[in-house]
């Protein structure tokens, strides 16, 4: 009896043991989860509502899912930022459904500037194509890295961290951006504090910017709030 008091306790310990090292991170760990088939061409207009999107069925999947041509054009940078980020992830190439990666084309007219973002899913990495381009992130210890980078150098900007890109040439620029997720989710600064829906209650951003009311409405309305 005694015996399997004691045998009885250790396997209570040994399942303790086994549920705290399941409750520990991986060692290796990617941003978005591993793939359990080949593909799954993502059906975007399925009303079944999963992690990432179901598959298309394999009898419907050709060629044509597996290639993308939406970073071709150059993006229309007319805009108050004077840049434009193309997207190449899920929701515009559905063969990337459950593969973990996606691009993004970022134009830039001269003086133009990807604002201060960041992207909660994805750590991203970059290379100029054309032109002179500042990027830059602030860790989370508030610590800001930044370099000017020419055509053919690359950058990392680690998960998470907020970070920009701008133009620091005289003429255009171009930059194309990889991610490991298939959907990295962006929350562009100015426009997630100043121009969200409903508004952020202008006692919040008097406090916490440090300035008058006023000069909070003023940077409101330059996003049409
Ligand atoms: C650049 O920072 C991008 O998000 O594409
Ligand atoms: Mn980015």
């Amino acid at each position: 009896m005694a015996a399997m008091v004691t045998l009885s306790s250790s396997c209570v310990q040994l399942i303790l043991c086994l549920s705290v090292l399941l409750l520990l991170p991986l060692p290796y760990s990617s941003a978005d989860p591993e793939p359990l088939q080949d593909f799954c061409v993502a059906d975007l207009n399925s009303s079944i509502s999963v992690n990432g999107f179901p598959c298309k069925p394999a009898s419907e999947v050709s060629s044509e899912d597996f290639f993308f041509d939406g970073l071709i054009n150059e993006g229309n940078t007319s805009n108050v930022f004077g840049a434009q980020v193309t997207a190449g992830n899920v929701l515009a190439f559905p063969g990337l459904n459950t593969l973990g990666l996606s691009m993004n084309r970022v134009d830039f007219a001269p003086g133009g500037i990807n604002p201060p973002h960041s992207h909660p899913r994805s750590t991203e990495t970059g290379i100029v194509i054309t032109g002179k381009v500042l990027v830059g992130f602030v860790t989370t210890g508030n610590v800001f890295y930044s370099k000017v980078l020419t055509a053919g150098q690359m950058f990392v900007i680690p998960r998470g961290l907020v970070h920009f890109q701008m133009n620091n040439g005289t003429g255009k620029a171009l930059t194309l951006t990889a991610f490991n997720s298939q959907l990295p989710g962006t929350d562009v600064l100015p426009l997630t504090l100043f121009a969200s829906k409903p508004s952020i209650p202008n006692d919040v951003l008097t406090k916490a910017f440090q300035v008058d009311e006023d000069v909070v409405n003023g940077i409101k309305s330059k996003f049409g709030v």
